[in-house]
């Protein structure tokens, strides 16, 4: 008797699968046991090795409750949370990138021009631009669910000093399409480090720190909506995000504001969105 060969397993375990009724999980169940399997063997992964990897996965599961997704922030540190976003992107709309753990639906509709944050947030910043379809049509309607960091790198979720939505709001285009909002300048802020994941970067000799940004959902009636962040063109992260996030179509200059700018803010930048018709 010939003793069984990696690739013999392989195959008799596809085929144990290969009767599963719905055919995307039939084909999402072949693939990973065919890429799983091909990773042992390409590494030849030692019992100790699979058993760090069990015990890991383990930790990172239970690091999770109702306000924590590790497993989330692993994806992300992985890279997976943006290449699912690539596999999927709609071409010629605004790329998007990461959700991140710190979005909170149900943030207040906002006067346009309306400022989310408070003076001591940070550096107070207009943020302008359209939304439009990908003819360059404005879009009536479109709603922008903007939220962001304040200077001390915390969310309001994160930091009991600010109140609940705070840097946090709806604003929603008229007919011109034009939105703008007053926030704070985004600046930097390390991901949650204290569990399993925070390992895994301090393991790699990673660093721990975001690209400063702005998140927006932007989303219009018979429109795919897009969830991707506004940039700032100065931060010294772009080219090492932890997470991956970047895209250079999101990079925008934060410029000083001149005098043609509203007196009441410091910086300004502009953006615009495009958003791709419903399949
Ligand atoms: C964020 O930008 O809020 C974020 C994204 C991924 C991981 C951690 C934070
Ligand atoms: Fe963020």
């Amino acid at each position: 008797m010939t003793a069984m060969t990696p690739d013999q397993l392989t195959q008799q375990v596809i085929s144990a699968y290969a009767g599963a009724p719905e055919p995307r999980l039939r084909e999402l169940l072949a693939a990973l046991i065919r890429h799983l399997h091909a990773f042992a063997v390409e590494t030849q992964l030692t019992p100790q090795e699979w058993m760090a990897g069990i015990e890991f996965l383990t930790a990172t599961g239970q690091k999770c409750d109702a306000e924590r997704q590790e497993f989330i922030l692993l994806s992300d540190v992985l890279g997976l949370s943006s290449l699912v976003d690539l596999v999927n992107a709609a071409d010629g709309a605004t790329e998007s990138t990461v959700l991140g753990p710190f979005y909170v639906p149900g943030a207040p509709v906002r006067e346009m021009g309306e400022q989310i944050g408070r003076p001591e947030d940070g550096e107070a910043t207009l943020i302008r631009g359209h939304v439009t379809d990908r003819d360059g049509k404005p879009l009536n309607g479109a709603t922008l669910d903007i939220w962001q960091s304040a200077s001390n790198g915390l969310y309001d979720t994160q930091d009991p000093q600010q109140p609940p939505f705070n840097l946090r709001g709806v604003f929603v285009t008229g007919p011109d399409g034009a939105y703008e909002f007053r926030t704070v300048r985004p600046v930097s802020y390390p991901i949650p480090t204290d569990g399993p994941v925070g390992g895994l970067l301090a393991s790699a000799g990673r660093h721990q720190w975001r690209a400063a940004h702005v998140h927006a959902i932007v989303s219009a009636p018979g429109h795919r909506s897009v969830t991707t962040h506004i940039f700032d063109a100065d931060n010294p992260y772009l080219d090492s995000d932890t997470v991956f996030g970047v895209k250079d179509s999101l990079v925008r200059q934060f410029r000083p504001a001149g005098p043609h700018d509203p007196a009441d803010v410091s910086y300004v930048a502009d953006m615009d969105f495009v958003l791709a018709g419903q399949q």
